[in-house]
């Protein structure tokens, strides 16, 4: 994973590297540094920890003059974190410096050769043996560092994105990317290069977004020269202009990214079905599905791909495409799929989804099933991301900048975007009366008025979490379209809170978590009105009897878990098939609170990233 972010051009670029890499936290944050050249000096800072803790050496060990400066917030991957394994590293020589995002393979044989060549190493990670390759065959082929890098890149095996200068060319970096997202960012007589847009976004709206197995050599004055990493052909780059603004990735006025974005969910709810659902005149329109729609009618299985909270997604999707549009569905967790030689054929969709649409394993399952000759359809929340690219066709959530490393608004707008398919997939298929897809259209026209509902039983949930704050694990239940709520329940708590937490379908409870239950258990029970709601009423006596705490979920004026939970949240009353948009919204804040209460980073989590770039 990892944040990297580089600057050459007419301002200082401290201020602008550091603030780019408080905006890539979100991507890793064992460990940060930051080189800055002024033409006669190099500069270098790094420590472990998170970029404040980089600021403060900074202003105590180095001076910040430079109008080159490249920056990295790590995520450890080879080595600990600490000072010596954070970037950017220097080559032997000291002449070139380096960041990187992402794994160099066959480091240790290329290590091994490097080393018999006189090379040394003061550190374990596979960047440093990086550096030193370019560096040997600049030398040995006497290359320029472009000409070197290309070379040197056709050596490794593994997946980067990476920034370099040279002392010796004051007016120049270069970049190249295979597997880790890169930008570059194009403003007036200066260059931005960043996992991505958000730390330029405030200098330019121009941006170039590599694709794998490109480079680029960025000059003061001549520009941008994009090449092919394989063969050195030339490319003409496309310049895209962001839809970004900055407003989208502050935090507004809230304490945490994680609670405004909680607090965004209404707003970006309508944003995901805006002008895409019209449910006065029963229309469902989504660019990406238009040309594509027979693909899915006719498909034997559709596969849904993916990792981690976007997994949670699919599996609501489960539910809703086979009621609605009547089409067989299998989840699978994108990291399984990619090693299990699955038996795809071109009857098959996919449907890979994603907020970052960067994560390698939903790549590489994306990238196995058009092989295999899928359609490959995809969901993502970030425009211009590796997965909206290498997709045959998609739609985006717009769900806007997701900064919390928890997920939350990408949950509940992937289901939007996966219902929204769904119900034009069964409109087209006639798996559907059209008063039933009517009414469902109204019904998701509503969400965002319900979820807004939901979220104002935050100061009683916050009493709850001050309940429970010091239980040592949980137990989270769901039945039907709210089993995956009750995973994602559970994922949310762990991620922040770092409390052990189980997610169950509520009736395989009896099947083995039911043996933990004790006065000390606390359990999550989603008992909204459904089909389902005795059974979770029986469940919930069951739980009873053996005297764990019962937190339930249920629709408002609900009277009978009323009685037998200790603790209640309730939401609005919502269609049972709609319900986990809304179902998950006090999980959500229960989650937050209770992490807040242990003083626990919400917004960063330990070992944790955003955007998980590693298999
Ligand atoms: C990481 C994040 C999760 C996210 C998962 C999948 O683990 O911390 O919040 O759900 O990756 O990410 P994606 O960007 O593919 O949805």
């Amino acid at each position: 994973m990892c944040g990297i972010v580089g600057y050459i051009g007419n301002k200082e670029a401290y201020p602008i590297i550091l603030n780019g890499l408080k905006r890539l936290e979100y991507r890793g944050y064992d460990s940060a540094g930051v080189a800055l050249y002024d033409g006669t000096t190099i500069q270098m800072a790094k420590t472990k920890g998170k970029v404040a803790d980089l600021e403060a050496r900074v202003a105590k060990e180095i001076a910040t003059s430079g109008k080159l400066g490249i920056g990295h917030t790590r995520w450890a991957t080879h080595g600990v974190p600490n000072d010596i394994n954070s970037h950017p590293h220097y080559s032997n020589s000291g002449d070139l410096v380096i960041i990187h995002n992402g794994i160099i393979e066959n480091y240790a044989s290329i290590k091994k050769e490097l080393i018999n060549r006189g090379y040394t190493f003061k550190s374990d990670t596979d960047t440093e043996v990086l550096v030193n390759l370019i560096e040997e065959i600049k030398k040995k082929e006497n290359v320029k560092l472009g000409k070197a890098v290309q070379i040197a890149l056709n050596q490794v095996i593994g997946a980067y994105a990476i920034v370099l200068f040279d002392r010796n060319k004051p007016d120049e970096i270069v970049v190249a990317k295979l597997g880790s997202p890169l930008a570059i960012g194009i403003g007036d007589e200066e260059f931005f290069v960043a996992s991505d847009a958000t730390p330029f976004i405030e200098f330019t709206n121009n941006a170039i977004y590599l694709e794998d197995e490109e480079m680029a050599i960025i000059r003061l004055k001549k520009g941008v020269k994009v090449r092919k990493i394989k063969d050195d052909s030339l490319v003409d780059p496309y310049i895209q202009e962001l839809q970004l603004n900055l407003e989208q990735i502050e935090k507004g006025g809230y304490d945490h990214f994680m609670l405004k974005e909680i607090y965004e969910q209404p707003s970006v709810i309508k944003d995901t079905y805006r002008g895409r659902l019209l449910a006065d005149q029963g229309i469902i329109r989504l660019g990406g599905l238009e040309d594509h729609i027979k693909k899915f009618t006719n498909a034997q299985r559709i596969i849904i791909v993916a990792c981690g909270t976007s997994w949670h997604a699919g599996l609501v999707a489960e539910y809703i495409f086979e009621e609605w549009a009547r089409i067989p569905v299998e989840v699978e967790y994108a990291s399984e799929f990619r090693y299990r030689n699955p038996i795809i054929s071109d009857k098959d969709v996919v449907i890979a989804i994603s907020q970052s649409g960067e994560t390698a394993d939903t790549l590489a399952a994306i990238k196995l099933a058009k092989q295999r000759g899928a359609f490959v359809y995809g969901v993502c929340n970030v425009v211009g991301s590796t997965i909206s690219r290498e997709t045959d066709s998609g739609t985006y959530t717009h769900a806007g900048p997701e900064i919390g490393v928890a997920s939350t608004k990408a949950f509940t707008t992937q289901i939007t975007v996966l219902t929204m398919i769904a119900l034009r997939l069964a409109k087209d298929k006639g798996s559907i009366s059209q008063s039933d897809y009517m009414k469902h259209l109204r019904e998701l026209e509503m969400i965002p008025t319900l979820v807004s509902e939901a979220l104002k039983e935050e100061e009683k949930i916050k009493e709850i979490a001050a309940v429970f704050k010091d239980a040592r694990n949980f137990l989270y239940l769901g039945r039907g379209y709210n089993f995956p709520v009750a995973l994602e329940g559970a994922l949310k708590l762990k991620e922040i809170s770092y409390i052990h937490a189980e997610g169950y379908p509520a009736a395989e409870m009896k099947h083995g978590p039911i043996a933990l239950i004790d006065e000390q258990m606390p359990v999550v029970v989603i008992a909204v009105n459904s089909n389902h709601y005795e059974k979770v009423v029986s469940n919930i006596e069951e739980i009873k009897a053996r005297k764990g705490k019962i937190i339930a979920v249920v629709t408002e004026g609900d009277t009978e878990v009323k009685e037998l939970a200790d603790y209640i949240m309730e939401v609005p009353r919502t269609p049972e098939s709609l319900s986990p948009l809304v179902t998950t919204i006090p999980l959500q804040l229960l989650s937050y609170h209770i992490a807040l209460m242990l003083g626990k980073n919400v917004d960063q989590p330990r070992n944790l990233a955003k955007s998980v770039t590693v298999e």
